[in-house]
């Protein structure tokens, strides 16, 4: 599979020309917050003797936890004792809501981002699998609670969660703009078919994941962080086009 984006492909964003809004995932795309995920969960998990005490790896966390519901992590963690998995789960938001405070860093570039977004006057808002006391104390501790004038999806509180595109149908539905005219920010596979299934362009960060991974989503664009020239060439390119229009 190829790993690189084509022209034809980033071309896509300047169809979206005149520009209405941007939407954000949070966990991996707004801060690196996965690595405080796991590790808290792997300190839960060794402590109740889970896979026989071998404490689990950044794989088994890739591909079974980064970007899930607590529902899906609890049936996969304990599928025979659903309800242990809740409860396990509880605690792990209620240990990462401690320790986000001191440890939530913004993705590089990402307050460059959030200025280019404010200058245009573009509506925005963050869409995550997250629960809400978690998504709204990582938006306030990264400073962000006024830029997204508290726009806050929760795909637990959807019908469906992402990788269902039932979040961000919400999103374009509560900030009043076309699919046709936004695009959005995500770093997960369930995050990047999630946008896909709701008819926009995705531009992928490869915080944690690799790239021949979040390509099997089908992002329009990889970026590493939002100091990458391949964003500012993208936008540049939809600046230029806007003000020919
Ligand atoms: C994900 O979980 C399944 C079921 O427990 C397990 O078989 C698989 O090895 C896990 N994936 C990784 C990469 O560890
Ligand atoms: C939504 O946007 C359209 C224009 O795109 C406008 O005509 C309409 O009044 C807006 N609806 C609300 C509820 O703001």
């Amino acid at each position: 599979m190829p790993h690189e984006i084509s022209e034809k492909r980033k071309s896509a964003f300047t169809t979206l020309v005149p520009l209405e809004a941007v939407l954000f995932d949070i966990d991996g795309t707004l801060c690196d917050s996965d690595p405080i995920h796991f590790v808290v969960l792997r300190e839960l998990l060794q402590r109740t003797g889970f896979n026989g005490g071998i404490p689990i790896d950044e794989d088994f966390f890739a591909q079974n936890i980064s970007g899930k519901l607590d529902d899906d992590i609890a049936a996969v963690l304990f599928p025979n004792d659903i309800e242990r998995g809740l409860k396990l789960c509880e605690e792990k938001e209620e240990r990462f809501r401690k320790l986000v405070k001191e440890k939530a860093m913004p993705i590089k570039g990402l307050y460059k981002l959030t200025k280019w977004v404010e200058d245009h006057g573009l509506k925005r808002a963050a869409v995550t699998n997250s629960p809400r006391p978690n998504a709204e104390l990582m938006i306030s501790t990264l400073g962000l609670t006024d830029f997204f004038h508290h726009n806050i999806i929760i795909g637990d509180e959807c019908e469906h969660a992402k990788p269902a595109p039932d979040p961000y149908l919400k999103a374009l539905k509560l900030l009043n703009v076309s699919k046709d005219h936004t695009f959005i920010c995500e770093d997960s596979v369930s995050g990047i078919k999630a946008g896909v299934a709701a008819g926009m362009p995705v531009i992928g960060l490869t915080t944690r994941n690799p790239k021949h991974v979040l390509m099997k989503a089908n992002p329009t664009l990889l970026i590493e962080n939002y100091e990458d020239p391949k964003l500012w060439e993208v936008l540049g390119k939809l600046n230029k086009r806007e003000n020919e229009a």
